[in-house]
């Protein structure tokens, strides 16, 4: 299936390109903007639709696609839980508290949700280790969390 940026994402594109000295600066925002328009991960279509956009060659942007771990190179659900299980929210419980989401959802780490709201996963730090342990749905933070807190969000989500 191909993918084409929206004339929105386009001129977001645009705009990035026109901020930094090196097209190559821009790839990042730029992979934030497509990753968004295709419903939170890239694929090569996606590579590529932004390629021609850039006039970046594909395998540069593929490069930067592959290194950052906030890029999503599998389809997510509609709401992507990202918990940290770095050393503050590790003390603080993340880890249990991330198996125990994904037995309340019946799911496992980085699959979606056969209704296709959620994917659960296991991130590196989001620098908000002072609330720890927290989480991040989408674009939202969600700090000094409980099994029953953390629940009661993701349930309300919809
Ligand atoms: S360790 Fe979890 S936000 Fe930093």
């Amino acid at each position: 299936m191909s993918f084409n940026l929206s004339e929105e994402g386009i001129k977001k594109v645009k705009q990035e390109l026109s901020r930094y000295e090196t097209k190559e600066s821009a790839i990042i925002p730029s992979l934030y903007v497509a990753q968004k328009e295709n419903n939170g991960w890239v694929n090569n279509d996606v590579i590529h639709a932004l390629s021609k956009v850039m006039d970046i060659p594909a395998s540069k942007i593929n490069e930067v696609f592959k290194f950052y771990t906030m890029f999503n190179q599998k389809k997510v659900g509609k709401f992507h839980v990202q918990v940290c299980t770095n050393i503050s929210c590790a003390l603080n419980g993340s880890r249990e508290l991330a198996s125990h989401i994904c037995r309340e959802l019946k799911t496992k780490f980085d699959e979606v949700t056969p209704d296709g709201r959620f994917t659960v996963s296991k991130v590196e730090c989001l620098g908000s280790c002072g609330t720890a342990p927290m989480m991040q749905v989408n674009d939202k933070y969600y700090e000094n969390l409980t099994h029953e807190s953390a629940m009661n969000l993701l349930r309300g989500m919809k």
